[in-house]
C-alpha cells in the first residue's frame, strides 16, 4: 500500500515537474520570438544615414529574427506586410571566381544588417533556360527583404560566360560587382579538386592534375583546360569592362579572407556604401574546420560546409612553377587594370 502511495506520488511529482520546465520553455520561446518580430529599435532612434547613398539599419537580431521567421515559413501575408517585405532584384552581385571564395564572401556578406543573400546560385545570367524565364522570374528567387536592405546574390559561372555582362548591363547598368580572387594556381588546384572528388563519388577515375594542365605534346601550359582558363583572370574582366567602367567592380583578395577576413569585408562594405556593421565578434577561427566560422549572436553560429576547404592534391613542383610563370604577365595585366596588387608569385 505504502509503496503504491509513493509511487503515485512520484508520478504527479514527474507531471508537475514536465509541467513547470514546459511552461517555462514555453515563456522562453515566446519572449523570444516576440523579441524578434518586433523592432527592437524604436522610429525615431533608428540610424540615420549621413550620407544620402548610405542604407539605414534596424538592429542586427531584429533581421536575424523576422528572416528566421521567414525561413521557417513563418511569414505571414500580415507580417510581410507589416514590416514591406519585399522580393528585390539584386543591387550586387558576387560574379567568380569559381573556388575563390565566393559562398565563404557572401555568408560573411550577410552578417551585415542591411545585407540578405539569395542563399542559392540562380544561374539566371549564364544559363540560356533561366534566362528566358525574364526578369520576374528571377526576381522570384530573391529572398524577401526589408525596402532599405540590399540583396546580394552570387553566381560564379558568370565571370567566365561570353552573354552575361550584357544581360546584367541590361537589367541594371550601374549595378555592383564583386569579383573574389586566389592566386591563380591554388586556384585552379582548387577548381580540380572539386571536379576530382565529383568523379570520386561516382566511383570514377580521373587524369592528374599535372596531365590536364600541361600539354603532353608540348610540354607548355594547356589553355585549353577549364581550370587553367578560368584563372587568367584579366581576359575574361576585359569582356566586362566592355560594359562596366572599372569603378562597378570591387576586387576581393580570396587568400586574405581566408586569413583575415574582417579587413576584406569592411572593403566591401565601404564599396558598397554600407555603415561598418561586421566586427570581429562575428567571426571567430575553428581549429577544427581551419577556417573562419560565423557568429551571428550569442546563440547561433556556423561554419561553411565541408565541401569548403577541400585538401588539395600534392601537385609536381615543376608544375606549379611552370604555371605560376604562365599566370605571370596575365597577374600583372589584372594588378593594373584594377588597381589592386597581389603578391602572387
Ligand atoms: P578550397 O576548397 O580549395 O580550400 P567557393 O565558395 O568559391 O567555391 O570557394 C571555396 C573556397 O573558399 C575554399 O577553397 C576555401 O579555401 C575558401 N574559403 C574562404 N573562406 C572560407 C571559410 N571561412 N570556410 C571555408 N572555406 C573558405
Amino acid at each position: 500500500m505504502l509503496f503504491k502511495q509513493q509511487a503515485l506520488l512520484r508520478q504527479k511529482l514527474f507531471v508537475l515537474g514536465s509541467l513547470v520546465i514546459g511552461s517555462v520553455l514555453y515563456l522562453v520561446a515566446r519572449v523570444g520570438t516576440l523579441d524578434r518580430l518586433q523592432p527592437i529599435c524604436p522610429i525615431e532612434s533608428r540610424f540615420h544615414p549621413s550620407e544620402p547613398e548610405q542604407i539605414p539599419l534596424r538592429t542586427l537580431q531584429f533581421k536575424r529574427g523576422l528572416l528566421h521567421e521567414l525561413r521557417k515559413g513563418n511569414a505571414s501575408k500580415e507580417q510581410i506586410r507589416l514590416h514591406n517585405l519585399v522580393q528585390q532584384l539584386p543591387r550586387a552581385i558576387i560574379i567568380g571566381v569559381r573556388k575563390g571564395g565566393t559562398r565563404a564572401l557572401l555568408e560573411m556578406l550577410n552578417l551585415h544588417p542591411a545585407v540578405v543573400k539569395a542563399s542559392q546560385e540562380i544561374h539566371f545570367f549564364d544559363n540560356d533556360k533561366n534566362y528566358a524565364r525574364g526578369i520576374d522570374w528571377y526576381r522570384g528567387k530573391m529572398p524577401l527583404s526589408l525596402p532599405h536592405q540590399i540583396t546580394i546574390e552570387k553566381s560564379p559561372a558568370y565571370f567566365i560566360t561570353e552573354e552575361v555582362p550584357e544581360r546584367i548591363f541590361k537589367m541594371n547598368s550601374s549595378i555592383k560587382l564583386l569579383i573574389i580572387v586566389r592566386e591563380p594556381t591554388t586556384r585552379a588546384v582548387s577548381d580540380y579538386t572539386q571536379v576530382l572528388e565529383g568523379k570520386e563519388r561516382k566511383n570514377k577515375t580521373y587524369h592528374k592534375f599535372e596531365n590536364l594542365a600541361i600539354d603532353a605534346n608540348t610540354c607548355e601550359v594547356n589553355t585549353k583546360y577549364k581550370a587553367v582558363r578560368t584563372s587568367i583572370y584579366t581576359k575574361h574582366l576585359e569582356r566586362w569592362l566592355k560594359y562596366f567602367p572599372v569603378e562597378q567592380f570591387h576586387i576581393v583578395d580570396g587568400d586574405r579572407l581566408i586569413t583575415d577576413p574582417l579587413p576584406e569585408l569592411q572593403l566591401v562594405e565601404r564599396f558598397l556604401n554600407l555603415p561598418s556593421r561586421i566586427s570581429q565578434y562575428n567571426l571567430y577561427f575553428n581549429a577544427t574546420r581551419g577556417f573562419y566560422c560565423l557568429r551571428f549572436n550569442i546563440i547561433f553560429n556556423k561554419c561553411l560546409a565541408g565541401s569548403k576547404g577541400r585538401i588539395h592534391p600534392e601537385v609536381d613542383p615543376s608544375v606549379v612553377t611552370k604555371l605560376q610563370k604562365f599566370f605571370h604577365p596575365f597577374n600583372q595585366k589584372f594588378y593594373q587594370v584594377t588597381g589592386r596588387t597581389f603578391n602572387w608569385q
